[in-house]
């Protein structure tokens, strides 16, 4: 009998289509991202610029990256072990893998290099409380490199657009809502009641639920400037918002070159 082998194809597949039930641009903010690496590092494509897709599941990031960044030295750090191991076989050997709890001060030890050129991350960072979101802003200036980048896309709705905003957001939810009934595509939980159901991912579907037992604060979704202000507070140089999709964002922030003055 041949050996199950996991699908790292149409796993990836699904798990695009069931985060684009909830972000129907989602390419166009992953485009904006890059677009970031590229203003920042004009010769990406050519060496070897350090990225790593921070919280990056299945290495969504990683793999677009790579596609428009060949010689990139991608890393992707995250918790799960069922997206990991999705990501590990889509990846192939081309990228770092790291289990990290961004939960945990310690975290960056875990990462292979110092002194990333760039570091992305899309739809994770609401998962950390206030405070622990705050502290990892001031870790990352310490894992760039001077004048490294970091982008974070996420649903960072604009303050000034209370009321549009909550119009926006059940605007989308009904969408999703009639999609998720049609079956045209799987909701959240579908999709990891059918992870649990693949011979290789069950285990680690298991173990992953274990891993995030604690409630994570996911309601916890605040306007683009408290993320702004945030970076400022954490020492990034540079801050403003790359991207606006309705009520997504993403907000990207520069560390501090350090200029070398001749004596
Ligand atoms: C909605 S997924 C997004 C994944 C990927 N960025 C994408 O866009 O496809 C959120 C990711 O955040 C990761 N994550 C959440 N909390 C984490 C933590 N404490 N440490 C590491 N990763 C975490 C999850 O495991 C998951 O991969």
């Amino acid at each position: 009998m041949t050996p199950y082998k996991l699908d790292s194809r149409a796993w990836q597949e699904s798990w695009d289509r069931q985060q684009e039930a909830f972000m129907p641009d989602r390419e166009h903010r992953f485009t904006a991202m890059l677009d970031v690496v590229d203003a920042v590092l004009p010769d990406a494509a050519e060496r070897s610029a350090r990225i790593l897709d921070l919280a990056g599941g299945t290495g969504s990031i990683a793999l677009r990256a790579l596609a428009r960044f060949p010689s990139a030295e991608v890393t992707v750090a995250d918790l799960d072990p069922a997206l990991l191991a999705i990501a590990d076989a889509s990846l192939a050997g081309r990228a770092t893998l790291v289990t990290a709890d961004l939960r945990e001060a310690g975290w960056a030890e875990r990462l292979p290099h110092r002194g990333y050129d760039a570091v992305l991350t899309a739809t994770a960072l609401h998962w950390l409380t206030p405070q622990r979101l705050a502290e990892l802003y001031r870790e990352l200036t310490t894992v760039l490199r001077p004048g490294g980048v970091f982008v974070n896309a996420d649903h960072m709705p604009d303050e000034a657009l209370p009321d549009l905003s909550r119009r926006l957001v059940a605007r989308a939810d009904a969408r999703r809502d009639a999609r998720y009934a049609t079956g045209a595509v799987l909701s959240w939980h579908d999709w990891w009641d059918r992870a649990a159901l693949d011979p290789v991912l069950a285990p680690l579907v298991e173990q992953r639920h274990r891993l995030y037992s604690e409630p994570h604060s996911s309601e916890w979704l605040p306007p683009a400037s408290w993320h702004l202000d945030a970076l400022r507070a954490a020492g990034f140089a540079e801050t403003g918002v790359v991207w606006r999709g309705g009520t997504d964002a993403a907000v990207a922030a520069v560390t501090t070159e350090v200029v070398v003055t001749p004596a």
